[in-house]
């Protein structure tokens, strides 16, 4: 192409996109010829370019109809705020291979001020993929990609969209700071391996408002170096429940510090309210500030639980105990029902004892009988109503 051509091309396309950003800066991704039921990558791509480099603030718009997608990565720095408006139901392959060895489907990095909205359902169409899972058994097993990844995200608003039925996590935070997600909904069966909800790692001031997650893992797990993480008014079940960790089995982890989980119920789930970390594992990060209150249990197994000595399907030994010191932590005002004798299970590190634990209304009953607590490595402060602990046998 001649270099005048290319000119003229340039101030053309800088014409139109100065002239649609002069309309308010909406981008509708009809006008890359999107039609219902077709495949909107590119056109969700080449939306996102053009509002990455707007230097004023605009709004993608994804309107309501059935779509297919691929794997898709928005990635900033951006120049402005950007909102994704997305309706409708986007489906992805159900063939993993299909998204050509991406973590994730969506993948979003690098991104200040974004608000994703909208009613959008981000169909992973997982059921084929779940067959392929061997986690369960196999400790070096392939990771099947995510629906979402967020990674170094600042200031940003994820609300009322939906992640359906991901092949495996629904949805990673990743080196985030100051970003809420809010009537947000995960939904995927009970007999789906490795669905978690939101996993937080690396990240801070991350709020999960509003939210109701129901899958066949933890509802929201926080991982190493996740700071001042809120969990409120939201309802798990099923699924694994809130977990921090497990942690302990990188020597390079960083320290938990700042968790709130508050005005939450948890259905039928496996765990409650649970902190987990490896025996003989090198990290030593610790685990503090703790916080779990105004809670509902809904027939849980294990409402209430540390573990410190975490080893499920025998990955591990339990020779030496685990690192991690774990204090301040309290639980207040935890009702309702345990699927099991034991309510409330503390097995802290024999090696570093847990500090500052706290036993606080915690009111929870077994076909109808108050619920026990055990412990071990812990002296629990118990205020008001709460289970005296027997030592674990
Ligand atoms: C997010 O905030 C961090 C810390 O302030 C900063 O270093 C980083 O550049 C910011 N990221 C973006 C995409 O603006
Ligand atoms: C957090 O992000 C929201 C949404 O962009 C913004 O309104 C708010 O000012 C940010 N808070 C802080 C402390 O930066
Ligand atoms: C933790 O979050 C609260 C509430 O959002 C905020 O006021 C506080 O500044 C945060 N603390 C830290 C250490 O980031
Ligand atoms: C507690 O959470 C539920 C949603 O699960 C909400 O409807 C209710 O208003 C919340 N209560 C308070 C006191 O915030």
């Amino acid at each position: 192409m001649g270099l005048k051509l290319s000119i003229i091309i340039l101030i053309f396309v800088s014409f139109l996109s100065d002239f649609s950003s002069a309309q308010s800066g909406v981008i509708d991704i009809s006008k890359f010829g999107v039609k219902p039921n077709s495949d909107i990558t590119q056109a969700f791509a080449s939306a996102w370019n053009e509002a990455c480099a707007s230097p004023t603030p605009s709004k993608i718009v994804i309107p309501s109809s059935t779509y297919k997608m691929g794997a898709l990565e928005l990635k900033g720095p951006c120049k402005a705020p950007i909102e994704v408006q997305v309706d409708g139901t986007i489906q992805s392959s159900g063939n993993p291979s299909d998204l050509k060895g991406a973590e994730q489907w969506v993948r979003v990095s690098y991104v200040s001020f974004l608000t994703i909205s909208g009613k959008a359902v981000f169909d992973g169409v997982g059921a084929a993929a779940w067959k392929q899972n061997d986690c369960g058994t196999n400790k070096n097993c392939k990771m099947l990609p995510m629906n979402f990844g967020f990674y170094f995200l600042n200031h940003s608003i994820i609300h009322d969209i939906t992640s359906k039925d991901s092949k495996s996590f629904n949805v990673m935070v990743f080196g985030c700071n100051n970003v809420t997600f809010d009537g947000f909904i995960v939904s995927a069966p009970a007999t789906s391996l490795n669905t978690d909800g939101i996993h937080i790692a690396k990240s801070s001031d991350v709020k999960i408002l509003n939210t109701n997650i129901g899958t066949g893992d933890d509802c929201v797990s926080i991982g190493d170096g996740s700071k001042n993480v809120t969990v409120q008014n939201v309802n798990c079940g099923p699924g694994h429940g809130i977990s921090v960790g497990s942690l302990g089995k990188n020597p390079a982890e960083e320290p938990v510090v700042g968790f709130l989980v508050k005005n939450c119920t948890l259905t039928e789930t496996d765990n409650g309210v649970r902190i987990k970390t490896w025996p003989s594992a090198p990290g030593t990060s610790p685990i503090t500030d703790m916080h779990f209150e105004d809670i509902t249990m809904v027939n849980v197994k294990n409402p209430i639980i540390i573990d410190q000595e975490y080893c499920p399907w025998n990955q591990c030994s339990k020779q030496s105990p685990s690192k991690i010191k774990i204090s301040k932590v309290s639980f207040k005002n935890i009702k309702g029902t345990s699927a099991t004798p034991e309510g409330v299970v503390l097995v802290c590190s024999s090696g570093v004892p847990c500090d500052s634990v706290e036993l606080n209304e915690v009111d929870l009953t077994f076909n109808g009988a108050p619920a026990t607590a055990k412990c071990a490595n812990v002296k629990p402060t118990i205020i008001g109503k709460a289970p005296t602990c027997a030592p674990v046998a």
